[in-house]
């Protein structure tokens, strides 16, 4: 079930986003649909350049937190590299811009075409997940006649219960990412005895959605002692960088909170001051410093829209209705997330307004956004909000449903659109196959 966390308090509604008017855009585009405000990914790309300080970076934009062209093409714009796990997601990426020597390929189970894809375009690092896929990456290399830039990713140990979701928790013991530490020796022993392979990289992904900088800098601070100690006797002669991962948290409680409020959590930038901080001490500010975010950069520039289709109120629950649901935002259905709804137009304000239980046309219980406080007259359109990542990415057809149209806000104005999937063409396939 959704958590039960408290009403937003966006009084009288969301008109505008990214300074469109939200409910011309529903009419024109049709609900549900997917709005991104551009403009503002690339502010908050910028902030985070800042934060670096003219020290060498890289910005790998985590594509799997959205895909989109029109998105890819802005934060590629600022700078930015990219944090792959697929081939789709590696031709995306330099299909928008992003230069090979700026992309890091991770994933626990690449495909050889995958590694082989990676190998001939010269990317910055294949991010080795295990020793075993070391041996994998220099057969591919050899075949190839290449030498593959490596980095290994190594699983830090960190404890992450109760911090974030157990789902989007990867560097514990349990997970099945990264290199243990205790296998780093082995591992650097073999790709640097190999001369298919060069040892360019040091990398950690702690989990997504830190609210605090403590795991995410517990996690750094694994990498950057392991990367120490392994200098120190002499190894990693070629490394280049210093990957410390995604996972800053975006404020999904936002919109609950009032001005008076404590403290709004970490910005992107506060997480990497202080792993700058713990990169100096250990002298290790050589090394090019790369971040694999992804959910920070966009979530809060994305709003999904729906409409209203009906309310249901019975003695059990006031439920509200909306004709978008699980298959388009699973965020919801799969970690409790709670995302703000709030109501598009003008509306008394929220004093008036009452406790709905918004759920979606999906045949699952699990189909539910949680309690959000509404007006009692239900308005036609509702905003999603902070769903600009593992929105659209995540989205399936489950039900049989059409995915929703993504809509490119910049400079106020729409400036791009997709379509929405054709229904017919789904009835199709389905009757044809078999
Ligand atoms: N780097 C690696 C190796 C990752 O596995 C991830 C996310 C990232 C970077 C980006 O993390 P971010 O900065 O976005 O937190 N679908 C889930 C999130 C899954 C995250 C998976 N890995 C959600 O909707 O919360």
């Amino acid at each position: 079930m959704p958590s039960d966390r408290k009403y937003p308090a966006v009084g009288g509604g969301l008109s505008s986003f990214g300074g469109v008017d939200l409910a011309s855009i529903a009419s024109e585009c049709g609900t549900p649909a997917y709005v991104y405000d551009l403009d503002g990914m690339t502010r908050t790309a910028r902030e985070l350049r800042a934060a670096f300080d003219g020290v060498p970076h890289v910005i790998a934009y985590a594509v799997k937190a959205n895909a989109a062209g029109g998105v890819v093409r802005a934060l590629a714009k600022e700078g930015c590299g990219a944090d792959v796990v697929s081939e789709a997601e590696l031709l995306v990426a330099t299909g928008c811009g992003i230069e090979p020597a700026s992309i890091v390929f991770s994933g626990v189970a690449k495909q050889d075409g995958e590694i082989d894809r990676a190998i001939a375009l010269g990317i910055r690092a294949i991010q080795m997940e295990s020793v075993e896929e070391i041996t994998r990456v220099e057969a591919r290399a050899r075949a190839a006649g290449r030498k593959a830039r490596v980095s290994f990713r190594v699983n830090p140990s960190v404890d992450l219960a109760g911090v974030t979701h157990a789902n989007i928790a990867t560097g514990h013991d349990a997970a099945k990412f990264g290199i243990r530490r205790e296998d780093l020796p082995q591992a650097v022993r073999l790709a640097e005895a190999s001369r298919h392979l060069e040892l360019v990289g040091m990398a950690t992904h702690v989990g997504s959605q830190f609210t605090s900088v403590d795991p995410y800098l517990d996690g750094a601070m694994v990498l950057c002692d392991a990367v120490r100690g392994l200098r120190d006797e002499g190894g990693l002669a070629s490394l280049a960088f210093l990957d410390t991962g995604g996972g800053f948290g975006v404020d999904y409680t936002r919109a609950a909170r009032s001005p008076a409020a404590s403290e709004p959590p970490p910005s992107p930038a506060d997480f990497v001051r202080a792993v700058r901080a713990e990169m100096r001490a250990r002298r290790l500010d050589d090394l090019v410093h790369v971040i694999e975010p992804g959910r920070s950069l966009v979530a809060p520039h994305g709003a999904l829209l729906a409409r209203v289709v009906q309310p249901k109120v019975t003695a059990a629950a006031r439920w509200l209705m909306i004709d978008a649901g699980m298959n388009d935002l699973m965020r919801p259905a799969l970690y409790q997330a709670h995302h703000a709804i709030v109501p598009v137009g003008g509306h008394a304000s929220r004093e008036s307004w009452v406790p709905w239980r918004v759920v979606g046309p999906v045949c699952e219980s699990s189909d539910d956004f949680g309690e959000h406080l509404l007006p009692s007259e239900p308005a036609a359109i509702v905003a999603i909000l902070d769903a600009g990542a593992y929105g659209y990415t995540m989205a399936n057809r489950y039900n049989g449903r059409q995915l929703p149209p993504e809509v490119f806000l910049s400079g106020g104005r729409v400036v791009a659109r997709t379509a929405r999937t054709a229904m017919d063409r789904w009835v199709e396939e389905r009757v044809a196959a078999g």
